[in-house]
């Protein structure tokens, strides 16, 4: 059975003690109800260290008003027995009082890369964001920390967090985890009616259409874009693209005309729920 620790200082104290005797500490910071591709991170933590942490936290700072914070998927239970089958060492699943104590007031704020795509959709998100994680990073002081291609961005954004405050330890990207029929799993995924579920297939679709239009000779990328948007428009409970931008892989700067390595993104709402994802060219 992985070991529950809900108390800061007990996890810091456990944490130490591997330290000493010189451990390696792999990290994997979700929001919880686990699937594959959480899994997946958890496997290539457990191959490069000794010591596998998962931190399970539904983190309310990242979420706008009007947002899915309240009924954000929750089952602790369920996520123990996927963690315990995984191998992880340690599950640190802290209550939202000791995170943010009413007195709580510094934050972790980063320019430039958090000012499109999802950062222009949703305001203050990456600052929820790089605030948590720098948090759990002081906590758990990982030397590898593991995260999903699934959502880019946030990816880029924390290696440059990392970067820029010399923080000591290494960021591994791994790739992202689809259903058989293309859907990036994702813990949204539950929001979804049998129904909408097939529309937001529309999304990898779109983006295995970019991928071949490219691999046919396309580089310009407003046509890319515009085919991609007219195949997720014939899906019935699309309710809105809200962006779909070809980039470079590390400045995240939209692109004239698309190279190889380039990353295609996306996000959409299907019916009320705002799926992601995104391809590399
Ligand atoms: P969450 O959405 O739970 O995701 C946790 C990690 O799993 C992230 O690194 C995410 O990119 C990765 N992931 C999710 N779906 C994936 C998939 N289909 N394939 C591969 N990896 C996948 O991302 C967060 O939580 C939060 O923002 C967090 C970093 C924990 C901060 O609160």
């Amino acid at each position: 059975m992985a070991n529950l620790k809900r108390d800061i200082k007990q996890i810091k104290e456990i944490i130490n003690n591997l330290k000493k005797e010189g451990k390696s500490i792999g990290f994997v910071p979700t929001m919880g109800y686990l699937h594959q591709g959480h899994v997946s991170l958890l496997q290539c933590s457990k191959k490069d260290n000794d010591i596998t942490v998962l931190s399970i936290f539904v983190n309310p700072t990242q979420f706008g008003k009007g947002e899915d914070f309240d009924k954000y998927p929750r089952d602790l239970g369920r996520d123990l027995e996927i963690a315990t089958k995984a191998g992880v060492d340690i599950v640190f699943a802290p209550d939202e009082a000791q995170m943010y104590p009413p007195d709580f007031a510094t934050y972790t704020v980063q320019e430039r890369l958090t000012e499109g795509l999802c950062g222009k959709f949703r305001p203050g998100h990456f600052r929820g964001v790089l605030t948590v994680v720098n948090k759990l990073f002081n906590i758990v002081k990982p030397d590898r920390a593991y995260f999903g291609e699934k959502d880019y961005q946030q990816l880029i954004v924390i290696k440059q967090m990392v970067k820029d405050l010399n923080m000591d330890v290494d960021i591994v990207g791994c790739p992202i985890v689809r259903e058989e029929d293309g859907l990036a799993m994702s813990s949204r995924n539950k929001y979804l009616s049998e129904e909408e579920r097939q529309s937001a297939l529309s999304l990898s679709k779109a983006l295995f259409l970019a991928k071949q239009m490219f691999e046919s000779g396309e580089t310009n990328p407003e046509k890319i874009k515009q085919k991609m948007k007219e195949l997720i428009l014939q899906h019935p409970h699309v309710k809105e693209v809200q962006y779909i931008e070809i980039v470079h892989p590390q400045t995240l700067e939209p692109k004239d005309k698309v190279e190889k390595g380039d990353r295609v993104l996306l996000a959409v709402y299907v019916g009320d729920t705002r799926l992601i994802d995104n391809i590399e060219l």
